[in-house]
């Protein structure tokens, strides 16, 4: 099921809590270590690159100090790189099948976890466009049975449970009731005993975990007037949308990794358009972790 969303706006919101990538795997060793090979050791001084999906810039902050080329990120989401990018770089937003440059105007396009969000043929066909006859590209990208996307999809899973167990409802309910009657001092207990109930998710559920934390306290505080029941109920509504959103970006991510055939049609595609290519399984102890991509022409 998908949850009703503007995916723009689920990303929009993530960037502008100012986090600088999409997730915590992304420092892990063999990623940087492919970026590192294929793209910062090959890289000259002065030659312009765009980095499309950007988010806030992740990959951008591997490249080296003395980098003096052209260098944009482009992204469909508002976007919050930190003020030492945005002093170096530029930044704009756009759709990644429909890409505001002239023809050849790059050197490098590289992208991390961004490049399989957009639209396949008309991706292919704008990166192929601002690229000149001399140029490289590198994409990174998800890969459907990663390490990755198990967590994703474990993540989704709580998500779901939580939001289709009706305890945002519940205690948002008992928030209003809180503020106009203080007599039920049992309330919050039998509240959060049968929300528990209700919840059917691995006991390490952290999700879950995190989130009655939160939700015990909020309400305690209610109780104990020392917040509102209106102001409790501004903050569950809260973390409900922040929780849709996160869910949102999940079942994006899930949808566009690529199975190992979808891979090999997206580097066949790219080499009809006149490059070689070099692929790498990414792996973390032996286990699936991305899809490493390098391409160069002329
Ligand atoms: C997984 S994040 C990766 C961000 C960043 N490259 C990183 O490694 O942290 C995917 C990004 O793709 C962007 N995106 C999705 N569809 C897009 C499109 N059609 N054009 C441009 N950006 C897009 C999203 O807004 C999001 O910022």
């Amino acid at each position: 099921m998908r949850y009703p969303l503007n995916s723009q706006l689920s990303w929009s919101d993530y960037w502008q809590t100012g986090a600088a990538q999409s997730l915590q795997a992304h420092s892990a060793n063999p990623i940087k270590q492919f970026v590192q090979t294929y793209f910062v050791s090959k890289l000259q001084r002065q030659e312009s690159i765009l980095d499309l999906a950007t988010g806030n810039g992740a990959l951008l902050q591997q490249l080296p100090d003395d980098h003096s080329g052209f260098c944009v990120g482009v992204d469909y989401s508002e976007i919050a790189p930190s003020a030492a990018l945005r002093q170096q770089h530029h930044f704009s937003r756009m759709d990644g099948s429909n890409l505001a440059f002239p023809d050849e105007s790059f050197d490098w396009v590289i992208s991390q976890f961004g490049f399989e969000y957009v639209s396949r043929e008309e991706g292919i066909k704008e990166l192929c466009r601002v690229l000149h006859a001399q140029s490289q590209l590198l994409l990174l990208c998800h890969r459907k049975d990663s390490l990755l996307c198990r967590h994703s999809q474990q993540q989704l899973m709580e998500g779901r449970c939580i939001l289709d167990s009706g305890l945002f409802s519940s205690a948002w309910q008992w928030c209003q009731y809180a503020d106009t009657d203080k007599s039920d001092r049992a309330g919050l207990q039998k509240l959060m005993t049968s929300l528990m109930k209700e919840i059917r998710l691995p006991k390490d559920s952290s999700l879950l975990f995190a989130l009655l934390q939160s939700l015990a306290k909020l309400l305690t505080d209610v109780q104990n007037d020392r917040v509102r029941g209106e102001s409790a109920q501004k903050i569950i509504g809260q973390w409900q949308s922040s929780l849709l959103a996160n869910i949102d970006r999940l079942e994006q991510q899930v949808e566009v990794a690529l199975s190992g055939a979808d891979q090999k049609r997206l580097v066949e595609s790219i080499r009809q358009e006149g490059f070689k290519a070099k692929t790498v399984a990414l792996a973390e102890q032996g286990r699936p972790l991305a899809w490493g991509m390098y391409f160069s022409r002329g």
